[in-house]
């Protein structure tokens, strides 16, 4: 089969080197893609904003079947495009994308179908979501409701703060956003779920969970992730179980009923709270670092699930794992998530991939000549698999620091949780 992937980052990347390895591609293709993912795909210089230009491309090439990376792609209707042109895609049509693209639609999904979520209400108007904050008082949570890259959601410890971020959004701080949530802060440990979806049934993934805060010790601005290890021990099997009958499947059945089925990748950012899992938010495609270490852990050939879940045939899927763990290490530019420098030259990529069990991902990386130079915020995704969350981080390090990158920087302490419990262990 000849395959096509859109997007450019570090989960493309491991999308691309799992999809390469499946006996049933032929030729396998990326677009835009980056400097890693050319080692695994030939990329393609397309638009994917631009719909027609994409269908224009499978037709060419005669494409068997699109695998869409990112979100804003899959909420613009992608799916719906490419499959009214005839051609087979993996992700969710523009209706069933709202889980993502609208918070309010998702937490009104909840709230009908008893899903497990923070208490919270919609506004259009400032000064009621201000009242709303100061009768709920803190600590709050205020968001955007609409894509807004990861900035849409402030913790507000302080009703003021509060106030601040529902002026922010309402002045247009992350573009035009009609609407906010406010809700109840939630408090537990973060996990992040995965399943896949065939509008009928849901066929969980590996655990994972991401570090989203940028400096060691969870401290610092949130970010898109610097971090993430599979799997994540306050996942346990019985908390799996829970959260696929009170979240997941709850969620696939009611877009059934509304006509609007979800086919493809659900990602569930939970809060795993004392009284059980709360759902945080849905994302509707795959996490960003957490499918580096999923796909790393995942034994079976990927693309027969892809297309399994697009065909609506899922019910007597199965997948493999490996019983390894795997963690990967983000490499970032100086200044993420802030403003950063772009070009600089990185130097000892092949001498890191050689540690035995080490995957190295591109997340935003360009070719220039012989060298690979930097081309985005978040750059290298150094990956390793270990017997446990202790070897793999020890081995990714290991990789980290044959890197030669002098403007680039990571965390040192990407799994300590995970570390910590295993530690402890009887
Ligand atoms: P989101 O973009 O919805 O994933 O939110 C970004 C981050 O904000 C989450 O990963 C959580 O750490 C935090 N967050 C969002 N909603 C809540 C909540 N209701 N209670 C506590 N933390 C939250
Ligand atoms: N790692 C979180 C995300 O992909 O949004």
């Amino acid at each position: 089969m000849n395959i096509l992937i859109l997007g450019s980052g570090g989960r493309e990347h491991a999308l691309a080197w799992k999809i390469a390895a499946s006996p049933l591609t032929t030729k396998l293709y990326c677009a835009p893609g980056n400097a890693g993912i050319a080692q695994e795909a030939t990329c393609v210089a397309l638009d994917i904003a631009d719909h027609q230009a994409v269908i224009a491309f499978c037709k060419d090439a005669k494409i068997d079947f699109v695998v869409v990376g990112p979100e804003v792609p899959l909420v613009a209707g992608i799916v719906d495009d490419l499959e009214a042109a005839g051609i087979k895609v993996f992700g969710p049509r523009k209706a069933a994308a709202q889980l993502e693209g609208s918070k309010g639609f998702t937490k009104d999904l909840c709230k009908a179908n008893n899903i497990p979520t923070a208490a919270y209400e919609r506004f259009t108007d400032a000064a009621a979501a201000k009242a709303y904050i100061r009768k709920q008082g803190a600590p709050i949570v205020v968001k955007a409701d609409g894509l807004a890259a990861g900035k849409g959601v402030v913790v507000a410890a302080t009703v003021a703060e509060a106030e601040a971020a529902i002026d922010m959004i309402f002045d247009g701080g992350l573009g035009v956003m009609a609407e906010v949530v406010v809700e109840d802060c939630l408090v537990g440990e973060e996990a992040s779920f995965f399943a896949l979806c065939d509008g009928d049934t849901a066929l969980p993934l590996a655990s994972a969970q991401d570090h989203k805060r940028a400096y060691d010790g969870d401290k610092g601005p949130n970010t898109g992730g610097m971090g993430a290890y599979s799997p994540a021990p306050v996942m346990t099997e019985a908390m799996n179980k829970r959260v696929m009958a009170e979240i997941v499947l709850p969620t696939v059945a009611a877009l059934k009923k509304a006509g609007t089925p979800f086919k493809g990748v659900l990602f569930a950012g939970l809060m795993i709270t004392r009284d059980g899992p709360q759902l945080i938010e849905y994302n509707v495609r795959f996490g960003d670092p957490e499918t580096q270490v999923i796909l790393l852990r995942m034994m079976s050939d990927i693309l027969p699930a892809l297309i399994a879940s697009r065909d609506g045939q899922l019910k007597n899927f199965n997948l493999r794992w490996y019983d390894d763990a795997a963690l990967t290490v983000v490499m970032a530019a100086k200044g993420y998530p802030g403003s950063y420098a772009k070009g600089t030259i990185i130097k000892g990529l092949d001498k890191a991939a050689q540690i035995d069990g080490v995957e190295i991902f591109h997340a935003g990386t360009r070719r220039d000549g012989d060298t690979i130079v930097a081309n985005g915020g978040r750059v290298l995704n150094v990956c390793a698999r270990g017997k446990t969350v202790a070897e793999a981080q020890r081995r990714a390090y290991e990789a980290v620091d044959r890197i030669d990158w002098p403007e680039g920087f990571c965390r040192r302490d990407i799994g300590w949780q995970a570390i910590a419990r295993e530690t402890t262990k009887p």
